[in-house]
């Protein structure tokens, strides 16, 4: 099939799904159904507020021509199924944390550094740069288009047991994303690995198939994951953030005009979303409190201790990244 075949079928396929499927956007069958899979809330995150802001943006800016349906929580696809679901045109939209691009692309692995950005800030002034969108780039030799960053928050560990010290990590057992970054970072710690889909996490803190897991303030208090662990301690040691992906078929497929009014509401959109990450975050980590979490500080020299265990793993990584490119990124995240 050629390309433009490709992308009208995968069009007509994505309206006609868009109307006989739930509607929550009420588009019409002559608008370009946008559908926008994630796995996180649909509100209260910064993900989840992100999608939605857009959807309510391109449905009021695009009327008539486009139109968003925000899929959250999984309800569609996991982040491992996602992308085949975008070359499929099954859906047109995805955002799928930077930690699960390894299949397409090792340059993404810069990302997961730990203790790469020293603040949200870092990470947001990093991420709205030249350099960063041309990371993305990279995506484009396996059919997709990256169009932006979400920035969600730092990641925090929790276990079923206090961490206050790396040592305390030795010998449990840690949910990863699809990263080998990730492992590599927790087998630094003298802990195991297991990569888990996002859903499957709270299921096997519960039950004890791992000891902890590390993520952003939102995602552990959205999705209840202090409820199964002994406290949460602020480690800050890795941005979590998402690549906002099309396939190029679908962008291709669009008239001149809408294309780009499309390309740049997202852009638009996700610079303001990405404003309002640190407010989100810290909304999450008091609600976490208020709900009977334990919070665990760590002081300057106490974090240094995890630095010093977790930094190291960057030189595994630097072939596939660039030395350039993780030099440049530290340099304007310290700033
Ligand atoms: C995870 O799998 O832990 C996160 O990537 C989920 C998300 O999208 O925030």
């Amino acid at each position: 099939m050629s390309k433009m075949l490709g992308a009208v079928s995968a069009l007509a396929i994505s309206v006609c799904a868009g109307q006989a499927m739930a509607d929550p956007a009420g588009c019409d069958g002559d608008e370009t159904v946008v559908r926008f899979s994630h796995v996180v809330a649909a509100t209260g995150h910064p993900k989840g507020d992100a999608a939605q802001l857009l959807a309510d943006t391109i449905n009021s800016e695009m009327d008539g021509k486009v139109c968003m349906e925000v899929y959250p929580n999984s309800t569609l696809y996991d982040d491992d199924k996602v992308m085949e679901a975008l070359l499929l045109g099954d859906v047109q939209l995805a955002a799928p944390s930077l930690s699960k691009f390894e299949a397409y692309t090792k340059k993404l692995r810069l990302y997961d550094l730990p203790f790469l950005f020293s603040s949200l800030d870092g990470a947001n002034s990093y991420m709205g740069s030249d350099d960063a969108k041309e990371l993305l780039a990279a995506l484009e030799s396996e059919g997709y288009t990256g169009l932006g960053y979400i920035v969600s928050g730092l990641k925090q560990f929790s276990a079923n047991k206090p961490l206050e010290k790396p040592e305390d990590a030795s010998g449990l057992k840690f949910r990863v994303q699809t990263s080998d970054v990730a492992v590599a970072m927790i087998e630094a710690l003298n802990a195991s690995a297991q990569k888990l889909a996002f859903k499957e996490v709270y299921g096997a803190l519960q039950t004890g198939v791992v000891d902890g897991q590390e993520n952003s303030w939102c995602n552990i208090y959205t999705q209840k994951f202090f409820e199964v662990q002994d406290g949460v301690t602020e480690t800050n040691h890795q941005v979590l953030a998402y690549g906002v992906i099309t396939s190029q078929d679908f962008l291709d497929g669009l008239d001149e005009d809408v294309r780009e009014q499309f390309v740049s509401i997202v852009d638009k959109t996700l610079g303001e979303a990405n404003q309002q990450v640190a407010d989100k975050e810290g909304e999450c980590r008091q609600s976490i409190l208020d709900s009977g979490g334990e919070i665990r500080e760590l002081s300057p020299e106490q974090r240094e201790a995890w630095v010093s265990v977790m930094k190291p793993v960057w030189k595994q990584f630097e072939g596939d990244i660039g030395a350039d490119v993780i030099e440049k990124a530290a340099s304007v995240s310290t700033n």
